[in-house]
């Protein structure tokens, strides 16, 4: 992991997630539903989670795998980190534990029957030392079920507003290898990776649904509020045009989400990866 992207999670980038929580949570809770579905935990399994953030699946695979399984959550944020010990304490849950470290080369005390990841495992500076280490965590004969985004092109729930965005300023451009959401978008390249890092039975399911942009009972308003904040689009727009830009944008934005509201949210199409492997 580089300083940079440390500095990213475990500083701004993390302070972000944690101060948007609930629209995140709930803006991707269908394809975490999907996830947790094909992870299906039981009692008695031992688990070990990648990148928890605010800690919502820790409280549920904890509970779901109570109580003689157990839960191991790892995540570079000490913020998040504290958040979601505070969370899992609150919800009463007693097999749990947290730990602050970067998943690509923290060792564990003990191997466990599975791994699992929701959107944590892109932000890797090596995927391939990273994948590796997280096979080392998980005992042979188990597995690893995770999710990643599919291809900015399915996904044109960021692709519009960042279009918006760049009618404006020009957006800070996006090495598709480095670590960033849509690292992980091909599932060849994402099956060669796994298998180059000791996995097995690679399979990319793809999942597609409805993203609720700004959670679940977004207006238009308060969803392009929070593609500006929590998706850190007003950020250029605000040092090239000052408020005034990042007001003209908000307007545009609330306009092309207007079509998108259905139900009482702002329902776009989305597309994610549901992986699985084999130890
Ligand atoms: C997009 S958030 C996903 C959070 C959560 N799993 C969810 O679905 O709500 C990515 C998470 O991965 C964590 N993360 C990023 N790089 C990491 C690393 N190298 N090791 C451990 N966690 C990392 C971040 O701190 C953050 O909590």
């Amino acid at each position: 992991m580089t300083d940079q992207a440390v500095e990213d999670w475990n500083g701004e980038v993390g302070e972000r997630w944690l101060k948007h929580l609930d629209p995140f949570e709930s803006m991707i809770s269908p394809v975490n539903a999907a996830l947790m579905k094909a992870a299906d935990f039981k009692p008695g399994e031992s688990v070990v989670e990648v990148g928890f953030g605010g800690g919502k699946n820790a409280v549920e695979i904890a509970k779901a795998t109570a109580p003689s399984g157990d839960y191991l959550g790892v995540d570079i944020s000490e913020i998040l980190v504290d958040h979601s010990r505070k969370r899992a304490a609150e919800a009463g849950v007693e097999n749990a534990s947290f730990l602050c470290a970067d998943a690509g080369a923290a060792k564990l005390d003990a191997p466990r029957d599975r791994a699992f990841s929701s959107f944590g495992v892109m932000f890797f500076d090596n995927p391939e030392k990273a994948f590796a280490n997280i096979r080392s965590w998980v005992k042979p004969g188990g597995d690893f079920v995770f999710s990643c985004w599919a291809v900015p092109d399915m996904n044109p729930w960021i692709g519009i507003v960042g279009a918006i965005a760049g009618e404006y300023v020009e957006m800070p451009e996006r090495d598709p290898e480095g670590p960033g959401p849509f690292r992980m978008a091909d599932p060849d390249a994402t099956k060669a990776l796994l298998e180059g890092a000791g996995w097995k039975d690679v399979k990319c399911t793809l999942w597609r649904g409805e993203q609720l942009v700004g959670g679940e009972g977004a207006s238009p308003e308060s969803a392009a509020g929070f593609v500006l904040e929590a998706l850190a689009i007003g950020e250029p727009l605000e040092e090239e045009g000052g408020p005034e830009l990042v007001e003209k944008a908000r307007a545009d934005i609330v306009k092309a989400l207007k079509p998108f509201h259905k139900d009482g949210s702002i329902r776009m199409d989305a597309a994610a990866w549901i992986v699985t492997a084999k130890a």
